[in-house]
């Protein structure tokens, strides 16, 4: 890479050693992805590794070394959800002893280091830290230093941002640094489309469904998406947000999609059209069928594949307040059908603290609390991290907590039944 004067002395370390430490470490990932320079990161960070995991030790030397060094990131920056909520998730004795002491036992204090060096607030735990409550929202063309898949797919698709598909504590590096070598998504080159997707659906597709079968399909790669806009219209609302939240999750996840487009819909499609496919674009036809076949290819891990499922988790990545809204309408309906007050299977539904407050204010709120429907801000996956949690038959309307851990993957549709016991 080339750098600039003030690049080479933090390097030389002039402005200390863990500063050129970090300068080095971000040197040798832009010279392994032809990076041949560094640009500046416009905005806040947003942090993947919000685990604290007693093994990642050496995570904890660096922590310390940073504020040691009095480093701190020239924007707050916000962190991936929290890993227990014993308050909204309840367990038992033996997974609280695997949880607290085992798995996450260095939660307080890596917290207490996240705080020293720039963390924004307590309510900073969240994989949708761009949603307009929580604040973290970039900028059309912000540059940013972010590595969880789902968030980074969505300020790159949705909010026009730029940011690479970087790993945990490369995101932090870049924040510190104010500095991010530039290659891939962060180059106008790296943001065209290598695939064409024609959506050939009767109706508006499953998003975590349709982002599965893309995902799978062109797996690292931009595709550009088109048909899709019959269904979604030409506008970003929140429910367009809800919408390509859920459908990006699962691109990033079932594949390693860092960016889409959406023909009509999202900024860099709406300004630059078809001018963003490659030569030699290659297509992919989505209909009813090839959903419905992608639906069904997902294996089953549970040890006894008919049991009945202990646990529910929706909200993978975290829900937006029109969705939990939507829920407690439609369990409403449901229970209606089955004749029940409450939900037959233990339910858990994940939201972002800030879009929880708001929430926790209306009617629908006390609704699903009345249907015995518990609300956390946690991230479901890293409770079903947890060998014995995680060994249950879990379902989930999550296609990235189905590809991450055991959990069974059903609809909306479907999972609203099941919890609501209608036959
Ligand atoms: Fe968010 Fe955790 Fe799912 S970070 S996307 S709730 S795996």
């Amino acid at each position: 890479m080339k750098l600039t004067e003030e690049e080479k002395s933090i390097l030389e370390g002039k402005e200390g050693k863990t500063k050129a430490k970090i300068m080095q470490t971000l040197v040798e990932f832009g010279d392994l992805f032809g990076a041949e320079e560094f640009v500046p990161v416009t905005t806040s960070g947003h942090l993947v590794t919000s685990f604290g995991i007693g093994l990642l030790k050496p995570v904890y030397r660096i922590m310390d070394e940073i504020i040691e060094a009095g480093l701190k990131t020239p924007y707050p920056f916000t962190m991936d959800p929290r890993p227990i909520d014993y308050k909204n998730v309840k367990c038992g004795l033996l997974n609280k002893l695997i949880f607290s002491k085992i798995m996450y036992s260095k939660q307080k204090t890596y917290e207490e280091q996240l705080a020293k060096i720039g963390l924004k607030d307590k309510n900073a735990f969240t994989c949708t830290c761009y949603l307009k409550e929580v604040g973290n929202t970039p900028k059309y063309g912000d540059i940013l230093s972010w590595a969880e898949s789902s968030a980074v797919v969505f300020a790159n698709s949705v909010l026009g941002a730029r940011c690479n598909r970087n790993s945990g504590m490369l995101d932090i590096f870049g924040a510190l640094l104010g500095k991010v070598p530039k290659f891939g998504l962060l180059t106008d080159e790296g943001r065209k489309a290598n695939w064409v997707i024609e959506v050939k659906t009767s109706s508006l597709p499953e998003a975590q469904i349709l982002g599965s079968a893309i995902g799978m399909k062109v797996m690292e790669d931009v595709p550009f998406v088109v048909g899709l806009d019959k269904f979604l219209g030409k506008e970003i609302n929140d429910d367009v947000i809800s919408y390509l939240k859920d459908f990006g999750a699962a691109t990033a996840s079932n594949g390693a999609v860092g960016l889409y487009h959406i023909e009509n819909l999202t900024p860099e499609a709406k300004k630059f059209g078809k001018k963003l496919l490659n030569e030699n674009v290659k297509t992919y036809v989505i209909d009813d069928e090839e959903l419905e076949r992608v639906y069904k290819s997902y294996p089953i891990m549970w040890k006894d594949k008919d049991a009945k499922p202990s646990l529910c988790f929706i909200g993978c990545p975290h829900l937006t307040y029109n969705q939990l809204i939507s829920w407690a309408n439609r369990i409403e309906e449901n229970l209606k059908l089955s004749n029940r007050k409450k939900v037959c299977i233990r339910t858990i539904m994940t939201t972002a603290p800030d879009v929880f407050d708001k929430f926790s204010k209306t009617e629908e709120y006390i609704k699903l609390k009345k249907f015995g429907v518990n609300i956390s801000s946690i991230c479901p996956l890293m409770y079903t991290n947890n060998p014995i949690a995680g060994s249950k038959p879990i379902i989930t309307n999550s296609n990235k907590l189905r590809t991450y851990s055991k959990s069974r993957y059903y609809k909306d549709e479907d999972i609203v039944k099941i919890i609501c016991g209608v036959k």
